[in-house]
């Protein structure tokens, strides 16, 4: 077999079925005169498909962690290979290209377009990328995530008069119409109710059981981090603990937190 010459800012580490990498992370914000260490030293590795938690109190770093690990920002120092591009490497526009064709984010207030319906919503990255979200395949994969989501019948609707759970939906629906490598959400639970937090915890985990989805979650919440494979514990600024749980069809909190009160967390 004749090896291909690698691309600019590209590296061969994909072998092991490893899709996201971080390299000894570090983060630091100027505030006023002085400076915050967000992150002091994270690696870690998620492999094609897998479903990892990104578990820790508010402050310990988790959200710099997330927007580095899908090109939002730049680390201080340190490396994010994402499907074998070495973001740092890239310039702002090839990091933003990466961004676009690999990501998809999901935040905690939902980042809907006030302006645009449930449609055009969804659309937004044929759009931004140009392409026609009314004919073709582009057509077909939002009517695949609206019905997925369970959103068919909403498309008029604008976001201020749906659910909140609803608006997440489509956020969601936005995240995953491009079939993005990774899905990237930050406390995706964290303004809904219990029942609306539940059913979005469900929509991540079938579509990441059903469509092979890779998912990095970041969460506060036991009962949001037990839906993962593997939970990785952050505090202050560095991963703290590992726990591995496996796929598995019950994901009840109770054992994550079993094992977190092990650990002393
Ligand atoms: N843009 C910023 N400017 C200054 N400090 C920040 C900024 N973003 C985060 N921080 C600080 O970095 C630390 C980690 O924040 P963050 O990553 O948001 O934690 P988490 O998501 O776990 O709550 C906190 O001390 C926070 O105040
Ligand atoms: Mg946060």
């Amino acid at each position: 077999m004749t090896s291909q010459p690698l691309e600019e800012g590209q590296v061969s580490s994909r072998s092991d079925g490893t899709i996201l990498e971080a390299c000894d992370l570090t983060k630091s914000y100027r505030l006023g005169s002085r400076d915050v260490e967000a992150l002091r030293g994270v690696s870690l590795k998620v492999r094609r498909g897998e479903f990892v938690a990104l578990m820790g109190p508010s402050g310990s770093g988790k959200s710099t962690l997330l927007q580095l690990l899908g090109g939002l920002d730049r680390p201080t120092s340190g490396e994010v290979v994402l499907d074998g591009q070495v973001i740092s490497r890239l310039g702002d526009a090839q990091a933003t290209r990466l961004r676009r064709e690999k990501t998809g984010f999901v935040f905690q207030f939902f980042n809907l377009i006030p302006l645009l319906d449930v449609y055009e919503n969804v659309a937004l990255p044929f759009t931004i990328a140009g392409e026609d979200p009314r004919r073709g395949d582009a057509a077909a994969r939002i009517r695949d995530v609206l019905e997925i989501l369970d959103l068919v019948g909403r498309e008029h609707n604008r976001p201020d008069q749906l659910s909140a759970g609803e608006q997440q939906r489509v956020a969601l629906a936005r995240a995953l119409v491009s079939r993005p490598a990774i899905l990237l959400a930050d406390e995706p639970t964290g303004n809904l109710d219990y029942a609306s937090g539940g059913e979005i915890l469900d929509e991540l985990w079938r579509s990441c059981d059903e469509l092979g989805q890779t998912i990095v979650l970041v969460t506060h919440d036991a009962r949001a981090a037990a839906q993962a494979d593997r939970v990785l514990v952050v505090g202050d600024g560095k991963i703290r603990d590992e726990i591995e749980l496996g796929r598995r069809t019950d994901r009840r909190a109770g054992p994550l937190i079993a094992r977190l009160a092990q650990l002393g967390l």
